[in-house]
């Protein structure tokens, strides 16, 4: 029987134990979206972690919807990135860069030339952003032209390219959370007539040609993917998730990624969210179609983790705001020592505080 605090590995990659970091938007690059000194000190802070993956990372200038989140894009924000992985590999962890395009779920204010931001249809989302001037709602998105998404491919490959040269052990496909990604695979966001619309075939031929082209830069079991199936946030919706995240997963599987991370119920919210979305089933398609490994997310607590690992649910577990606030987790977690309160107030922006000054335990 496995246990949390056992090594794991997927594909070559051997992590020391099955906790990792969860992907945390922390808004804290500077202005030309480039992770600091500071992102350099709180991740390696947390380089305990079985695998550390990366706040969520935008692939151009289009893909960016809230203030100061790092990119993958330009020079400057390689060479950020490549000081915050050779720093976590110097204190023994890995990192894995989560990729991240946000579509419709942005403001004229981050795209250039303030145009509209891009979708697979132009219906705007019920949800709101976060710009200079606090929370506004989401521009009216434009519809992507055919002849685009080729490039919005190509983009992701060159994002992909960019993480190794930025020293990323792996990567991960942001398709969780009603972003560009989730945006295609749903008929309420997808309402498209080209090939890229109306079937599940079509919904999912643009997230699986983004992955193909993943994994043409790193091995298939070096990629990994993020999916929020159950969950409705930011606007996402389906009207039949269940066969939908069923065929994406054996897809996924037959391409041997390295692993499918879950967020489970709704992301922050109840896990018992949408319970006809029957999350296991799709564990055991991915599994049973090729796909290395499953990490499970939301709402975890210790003894909930130790169970999943024991019981074979999960291979690994992603700890989101227990992470903000607690630096060295796993060995809180390991040892039983109680866990520090994470601030809801400093999650975004800001500099240290709340950032990198969480105290490690002392007896
Ligand atoms: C401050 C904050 C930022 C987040 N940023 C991201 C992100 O960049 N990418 C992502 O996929 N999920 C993001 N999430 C969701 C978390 O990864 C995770 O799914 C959520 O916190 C639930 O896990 P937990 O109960 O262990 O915290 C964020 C959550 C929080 C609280």
């Amino acid at each position: 029987m496995a246990t949390l605090y056992e090594s794991f590995q997927i594909g070559d990659l051997v992590v020391p134990n099955r906790i990792v970091m969860a992907p945390l938007t922390r808004s804290r690059a500077n202005e030309q979206c480039e992770p600091t000194d500071l992102a350099v000190t709180y991740y390696t802070q947390r380089a305990t972690a079985g695998l550390i993956i990366s706040e969520a990372s935008q692939i151009s200038q289009q893909g960016q919807g809230y203030i100061c989140t790092p990119g993958i894009y330009t020079e400057g924000q390689v060479k950020g990135w490549r000081r915050v992985t050779d720093a976590v590999h110097a204190a023994g962890g890995r990192m894995c860069l989560q990729l991240w395009h946000v579509g419709r779920i942005s403001h004229t204010h981050f795209q250039p030339h303030q145009a509209p931001p891009v979708a697979p249809s132009a219906i705007r989302a019920q949800a709101k952003v976060f710009i200079p001037s606090g929370f506004e709602d989401c521009s009216m998105p434009r519809a992507l032209e055919t002849a685009e998404i080729a490039e919005l491919v190509k983009s992701y490959a060159q994002a992909a390219q960019n993480a190794k040269q930025a020293g990323f052990d792996m990567i991960e496909l942001h398709g969780a959370n009603g972003y560009l990604i989730d945006q295609f695979l749903r008929d309420q966001s997808n309402q498209r007539t080209d090939a890229f619309g109306g079937s599940i075939e079509n919904r999912m031929r643009f997230p699986l040609q983004v992955v193909d082209a993943l994994c043409q830069v790193y091995p298939s079991h070096r990629v990994g993917i993020r999916l929020s199936p159950a969950a409705t946030v930011h606007d996402a919706d389906d009207s039949d998730p269940l066969t939908l995240f069923s065929e994406l997963v054996r897809q996924l599987g037959q391409r041997r990624l390295g692993y499918l991370h879950l967020v489970e119920g709704q992301t922050l919210g109840p896990r018992d969210w949408r319970p006809a979305v029957d999350l296991g089933r799709l564990k055991k398609i991915f599994r049973a179609s090729g796909g290395l490994s499953v990490i499970a997310n939301n709402g975890y607590d210790r003894q909930m983790a130790e169970r999943a690992v024991e019981d074979g649910s999960a291979d690994m577990i992603a700890f989101g705001v227990p992470f903000i606030a607690n630096p060295d987790l796993v060995a809180r977690l390991q040892h039983g020592y109680p866990l520090n309160q994470a601030d809801s107030s400093t999650f975004y922006k800001g500099g240290a505080k709340g950032y990198t000054d969480y105290p490690f335990y002392a007896a």
